[in-house]
């Protein structure tokens, strides 16, 4: 897949590909239906968890396997890879994107590994996104509440313009208020500070990460300002959550493919309203 020829395309038409993460095959029906309904291209993204549960030459099978039966693109990410030889083994095994997560190390450190990890995923015609600012909250444990976060912790456009210089990174995901995670509280973004990060650095494409919960408005906003990949976790796996449990609940069924129809169906709407969203609609 030319995950760079559908970038591209983003930057050019002003809209963004929603990038949401799979950890079971119901999720990936799910998304990839929804991709197929409204004629848009998606990123597949599987964190180092998710990986590790479905396994990574398996996942890539199946992405292509998707891909061909359902005839649209699929750009198969590594999400939030923080182990190098992890998103090499990504790479070779034929992912076409993937995110280098150098949140939680020194600056140094991480352009060091971060201008390795470029070199080879261009070398493998690869797609890398880079991340050095830890984007906070979690997709994980939900609790609902909002974490308080020290404003100065989020992107300093000159620290991303040297990254991302001395990299040579494709893609990057900035930290301007796009928590993890869903709340109370719908999340709203400095698009000042976005808008400073995309003129600091006009030719690199931007990764919105923490989609899920965010104000519709301000999503609006920062495609303008760059952005041409959205996250969306959170809402997927509340969304199987609560529909499986209600599922469970109301029915004496032990055949697991009879009570995983209404889950998949309701993380298809989501995907759904996302793309409308994000405009990527009858963008194949
Ligand atoms: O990397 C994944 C995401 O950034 C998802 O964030 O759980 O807030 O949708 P979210
Ligand atoms: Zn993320």
């Amino acid at each position: 897949m030319n995950a760079l020829k559908y970038l591209e395309k983003a930057r050019k038409e002003k809209f963004a590909i929603g990038a949401f993460n799979c950890a079971n095959i119901e999720t990936l029906k799910a998304i990839t239906n929804a991709a197929k309904n409204l004629h848009s291209p998606i990123l597949i993204e599987c964190s180092p968890g998710e990986i590790e549960h479905i396994g990574v030459s398996q996942m890539v099978s199946l992405a292509r396997t998707f891909e061909k039966q359902l005839h649209i693109p699929i750009i198969l990410n590594l999400d939030h890879g923080t182990d190098p030889e992890k998103i090499k083994q990504a790479i070779d095994s034929g992912f076409d994107y993937v995110h280098f997560d150098g949140g939680k190390l020194p600056f140094e450190e991480a352009v060091k590994v971060g201008k390795e990890l470029a070199d080879y995923a261009h070398k493998n015609g690869v797609v890398i996104e880079g991340e050095i600012d830890s984007i906070e909250g979690s997709s994980a444990d939900h609790t609902g509440e909002k974490p308080s976060v020290d404003q100065n912790l989020y992107t300093d456009p000159d620290k991303a313009k040297a990254f991302i210089e001395k990299t040579g990174i494709d893609v990057f995901a900035s930290f301007v208020g796009n928590l993890h995670g869903i709340y109370s509280e719908n999340k709203h973004l400095n698009l000042d500070l976005l808008k400073q990060i995309h003129k600091e650095n006009p030719n690199t494409f931007l990764s919105l990460h923490g989609g899920s919960g965010i104000i519709e408005d301000d999503i609006k906003e920062a495609i303008k300002c760059g952005v041409v990949k959205i996250n969306v976790n959170s809402e997927l796996r509340i969304t199987f959550k609560m529909t499986l449990e209600e599922e469970l609940k109301n029915t004496k069924e032990i055949a697991a493919y009879k009570y995983m129809q209404k889950p998949i169906k309701e993380m298809q709407k989501v995907v759904e309203y996302k793309i409308k969203i994000f405009g990527s609609q009858n963008k194949i």
